[in-house]
């Protein structure tokens, strides 16, 4: 049984068999996956699932209850524990060119047992994202209906029982709202869901298109807000800790963990690998370009955004709009960041759909779980079942849930992946040491460890708090798992 369990796939099988189909590679007559992307496509398909809720939503309740200014410290710690498992993902994703991600590079190295461990946690990454950003975007889409029934004199705003969740998560348990549904975060999820059907490169290109809004707010932002910084709101830079992890060197770690989820989505770029025209010379671009990009950029909006207000008035739903409240002069760059986040929101919703129905394909093709997930629309070339049911799924979370617990979820979920292939790599030196690497991580034995490591520290951070939903979570994979997958998986099938 151990055997069985830790028994991986070959890296041909991973590239070509059952792991995966590069374009061309499956059986004859197969409908396959189409590849379309290029280097260009997939950096903005990594901006496009990293830049949302993360720095939109979450940043200023960082600031305010954990790090206080020295949030941009937390950004630079998350963003050094990415770094190093970015550099992992790139090898990986040029080595092994197909849409399961750490999924199907578990597979390849540590086994089955522990790629189920991993998809079942991306599935915390990718589904539960999608439906905490909805969440997120619903916040701001009400805020712009506010805004327009200000300008046209008339109220066009949704009544609070149709856009607020009706269960929130307090002290870890379950608790009615009074509300009904969030139906906006339903609605954008049901549009985007439809976009991702019909085709990789319709969505890659409404992605191209949302990411230059995004990217353009940001910078519009960084320009006309900064001279408006006051260094005295940088003064103490550090707040003294008032216990537990509210500020002081606690309080800057434990804020890490949180704005980690900003950095979320570069890893999604590997789940367009089987879509990618040169995966050996973009993966690596696409991964590496993005997550570089968007640190500077968080790195410099968060320094802004304490330099304009006192931290502690930062814990609003909406705090990139709300450090501009005390500059009426601004009022304007105020607007244009409640549309630039409701445009940007959604393109993390995008990708995050588009990489959730893929990770299932590969997971579907190795036989642990149901086969439909592996079909391929016959004239989209999309995983077609699979975004259904992943869209149906994220809409019942995002109209049901608000954004707190879910958001820690996710970053759980994905630390240990991330955690998983940084050690994957180290074991794929060893194991297939004659492998041609179109991109090798530099000092491996350093770097490798060192991403692990820097993972699970972050990881460690939100499960003392959150344990009991992570180990809930846990046991329904293992349920799944030899309930289903274990019996059904091809592997097996094929060494019995
Ligand atoms: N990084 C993504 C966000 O911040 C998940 O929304």
């Amino acid at each position: 049984m151990l055997k069985n369990l830790f028994a991986t796939t070959s890296i041909a099988e991973s590239s070509t068999g059952s792991g995966d189909i590069p374009d061309g590679g499956g059986a004859p007559g197969e409908v396959t996956l189409k590849r379309a992307l290029t280097a260009r496509h997939l950096i903005m398909l990594g901006i496009g699932a990293i830049i949302g809720a993360g720095i939109f939503v979450i940043t200023g309740q960082a600031a305010a209850e954990h790090a206080g200014p020295a949030v941009v410290l937390s950004f630079v710690l998350a963003g050094i524990a990415c770094a190093l498992a970015a550099v992992c993902y790139a090898e990986f994703a040029a080595m092994l060119p197909v849409s399961g991600s750490a999924y199907s590079y578990s597979y390849a190295t540590l086994g089955e047992y522990v790629a189920w461990f991993v998809g079942w946690s991306l599935v915390l990454e990718y589904l539960f994202t999608v439906a905490t950003v909805a969440a997120g975007w619903s916040g701001y889409f009400n805020k712009l209906l506010l805004l327009i029934s200000g300008w046209i004199g008339h109220d066009v705003s949704l009544p609070e029982t149709l856009s607020a969740a009706p269960f929130t998560v307090v002290n870890g348990h379950i608790q009615a709202t009074g509300m009904l549904i969030n139906l906006p975060a339903v609605a954008i999820i049901a549009a985007i869901a439809g976009l991702c059907y019909v085709g990789i490169t319709q969505s890659a290109f409404v992605n191209s298109i949302i990411v230059a809004i995004k990217v353009t707010v940001i910078l519009l932002f960084i320009a006309f807000a900064a001279k408006y910084v006051n260094p005295a709101h940088w003064h103490p830079f550090i707040p003294a800790n008032e216990g537990g992890s509210k500020y002081g060197l606690a309080g800057v770690t434990r804020a890490a963990a949180i704005v980690f989820f900003s950095y979320i989505g570069f890893d999604a770029v590997s789940t367009a690998a089987g879509e990618a025209k040169n995966p050996q010379r973009d993966m690596p671009i696409g991964i590496l370009g993005s997550l570089i990009l968007c640190t500077i950029l968080y790195i410099i909006v968060s320094a802004i955004i304490t330099g304009l207000t006192d931290f502690r008035l930062l814990g609003t739903p909406e705090p990139v709009s709300t450090a501009l409240d005390g500059y009426p002069q601004l009022h304007w760059l105020q607007v244009i960041v409640v549309i630039g986040a409701v445009t940007g929101l959604s393109s993390v919703i995008l990708v995050m759909l588009m990489g959730q129905p893929r990770i299932f394909y590969s997971m579907a093709r190795d036989g642990l779980i149901p086969a439909l997930f592996g079909r391929i629309h016959p004239k989209f070339r999309t995983p077609h079942v699979g975004t259904v049911v992943v869209g149906v799924a994220a809409a019942l979370l995002g109209g049901m849930f608000n954004i707190g617990v879910l958001g820690e979820m996710v970053a759980m979920g994905t630390l240990l992946a991330f955690a998983t292939v940084c050690i994957g790599v180290l074991v794929l030196r060893r194991t297939r040491p004659e492998l041609k690497r179109a991109f090798r991580v530099p000092f491996a034995v350093i770097v490798c460890p060192l991403g692990a490591l820097a993972c699970m520290y972050l990881f460690m951070q939100s499960f003392v708090e959150h344990w009991r939903w992570m180990v809930t979570w846990i046991v329904l994979g293992q349920l799944i798992y030899f309930g289903y997958g274990y019996s059904h998986s091809k592997l097996r099938k094929k060494s019995a």
